[in-house]
């Protein structure tokens, strides 16, 4: 696997988020705010910030907006510069850098995270590549979770997958590690295995919405039979490619939300906005009101 730059970040999502219903009817999740940016963004700036320059987005015909979103929108634009609202101007144009390119491919139905991977295959090709799941949210201020990723692949040269401990009663809704060294902040992986019951769980460190993969998954993951639920999971393709190279646990640094449901996503509301700098101050006291 050749180590280095990571330029194509694939965005997983065709799933029908049927934990947000009823909002996620008509509304991608990852188009529902935390505080003013759609999920999607948050996720598409990380990407750039590792040092992506193409990103694909693996849809389905209700997933339109999130094409709109990073669209231009010309009449806004007009109407913000003719009125001199020049900082809207530009938060409605920093969606996307220049040099950063959109490829939109349907997943026509919703098979599972591996099949939505593997429809972005044509798009990427042979190189090593990211992933982001937007609904995973992870906060860092400082490095965001892909590019810490990106670092620890060019060190290890190693397809690299993202952890952290979650409680045992939990392992049934993540893919679950077992490394040779799980204390530490990178380590091979043994096995991987998908939603295990908690008292089959190989441990309890479990996989979070990020990776760095080679392109051999694709090949892998065009044999994977449908597992846990029913779906093509990508743990079974990552499962595979353990077979043939190495792939690494790796702790990120920073808070993830998981913001597919309620809770997780009323977490990073707040988490955000007390880091706002127009009204963070204002909104902890109004927070503290409200608890007393
Ligand atoms: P989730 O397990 O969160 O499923 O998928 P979901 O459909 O988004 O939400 P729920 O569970 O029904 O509430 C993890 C990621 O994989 C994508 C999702 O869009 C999400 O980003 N995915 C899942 C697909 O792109 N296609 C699929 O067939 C399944």
């Amino acid at each position: 696997m050749k180590s280095g730059r990571i330029s194509k970040v694939v965005f997983p999502v065709a799933g029908l988020g049927t934990r947000f219903l009823p909002a996620s009817k008509v509304i991608a999740k990852e188009m529902l705010p935390i505080v003013n940016k759609p999920l999607i963004q948050y996720a598409v700036e990380e990407a750039v910030a590792a040092g992506a320059d193409t990103l694909i987005f693996v849809i389905n015909r209700n997933k339109r907006q999130i094409a709109d979103h990073f669209d231009a929108a010309f009449e806004l634009e007009h109407q913000l510069e003719k009125s001199g609202k020049h900082e809207l101007l530009a938060a409605a144009q920093s969606v996307l850098p220049k040099g950063v390119q959109t490829v939109f491919v349907t997943q026509r139905q919703a098979l599972g995270l591996g099949h939505a991977i593997l429809c972005a295959e044509s798009v990427v090709g042979k190189e090593t590549f990211g992933i982001i799941l937007p609904d995973d949210f992870i906060y860092h201020p400082a490095q965001g979770a892909l590019s810490q990723l990106v670092d620890a692949h060019a060190q290890w040269e190693a397809s690299i997958v993202a952890v952290e401990d979650v409680p045992r009663a939990k392992t049934a809704s993540y893919g679950i590690v077992s490394a040779d060294h799980p204390e530490q902040a990178c380590s091979l992986i043994r096995a991987i295995v998908e939603k295990p019951k908690p008292e089959l769980a190989p441990s309890t460190l479990g996989v979070t919405g990020r990776y760095v993969l080679d392109s051999r998954i694709f090949e892998l993951l065009r044999h994977v039979k449908a597992g846990a639920g029913g779906e093509i999971q990508l743990t079974d393709g990552i499962a595979a490619l353990l077979q043939e190279q190495p792939v690494r646990a790796f702790r990120f640094a920073g808070r993830r939300f998981d913001c597919g449901t309620k809770l997780g996503f009323v977490q990073a509301t707040v988490r955000l906005a007390l880091d706002d700098p127009d009204f963070g101050s204002e909104f902890k006291a109004s927070l503290q009101q409200l608890i007393e």
